[in-house]
């Protein structure tokens, strides 16, 4: 299984990919997971990248694709990967097609802006793993706690109201363009192109989970 789980921020990419990877074996490829874990380790990526993604912005396209070329090299992806907040911008999503890396779908989870922040602000996230938590929606066994290590969940530098909504209006126009993208692709009937499929992303996570396993059927 290989694809992309396309949306905004906030859309649950993060929560529908736990379950996806697991169910298929597959790693999750988080191109945010990675920038985050680069700027706990303080590299001079991450340090780089941390005043980007503390304003809502967007870490380069080089820096970006780099970071994913290198990834897909590891043996865990031989059976699949799932992509998760990338591709981001179409330079992005032309690099992963000129390197011919092959995708099965394209998975829209449909989220309006105003049911996005009340996610964002409730948000409290697992930092070694990437597990996101709600504190209404999707509440740990133990407030404040980690479900599988017991560890301290914190809030993202990136949740605040402000900075969520400056991600929203990035979206907007670097990654929203994707959607055409990639359903123009999935219809021009060229053998190579991934099917494409949308579906809502408001309803339970146990609901969203269910469409999403429909959307991954031929
Ligand atoms: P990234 O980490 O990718 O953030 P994002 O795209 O903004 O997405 P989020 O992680 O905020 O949302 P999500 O869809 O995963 O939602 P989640 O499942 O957590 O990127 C962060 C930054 O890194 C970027 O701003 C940029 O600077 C940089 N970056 C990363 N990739 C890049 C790239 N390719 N190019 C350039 N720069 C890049 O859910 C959100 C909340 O909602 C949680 O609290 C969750 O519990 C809750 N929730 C989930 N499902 C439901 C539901 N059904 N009902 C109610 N609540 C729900
Ligand atoms: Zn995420």
């Amino acid at each position: 299984m290989r694809l992309i789980l396309l949306g905004p921020p906030g859309a649950g990419k993060g929560t529908q990919a736990a379950f996806i990877t697991e169910k298929f074996g597959i790693p999750q490829i988080s191109t945010g997971d990675m920038l985050r874990a680069a700027v706990k380790a303080q590299t001079t990526l991450g340090l780089e990248a941390k005043k980007i993604m503390d304003s809502g912005g967007l870490v380069s396209d080089d820096i970006i694709i780099g970071l994913v070329r290198d990834r897909l090299q590891q043996p865990d992806c031989q059976n699949g990967y799932l992509f998760d907040g990338f591709p981001r911008t179409i330079p992005q999503a032309d690099a992963l097609k000129n390197a011919r890396v092959a995708l099965d779908y394209v998975v829209e989870i449909v989220v309006a802006e105003e049911n996005i922040i009340e996610r964002m602000s409730g948000r409290r996230v697992h930092p070694a793993s990437g597990r996101s938590y709600h504190v209404k929606f999707n509440p740990p066994k133990t407030p404040g706690i980690d479900d599988i290590t017991g560890e301290p969940l914190v809030q993202r530098d990136d949740d605040l109201e402000e900075t969520v909504r400056h991600r929203l209006s990035v979206y907007r126009e670097q990654t929203r363009p994707l959607v055409d993208y990639y359903s123009s692709w999935a219809q021009s009937g060229e053998t190579e192109a991934p099917a494409y499929r949308q579906i809502s992303g408001l309803g339970t996570v146990e609901e969203i989970r269910e469409r999403v396993l429909q959307a991954l059927k031929p």
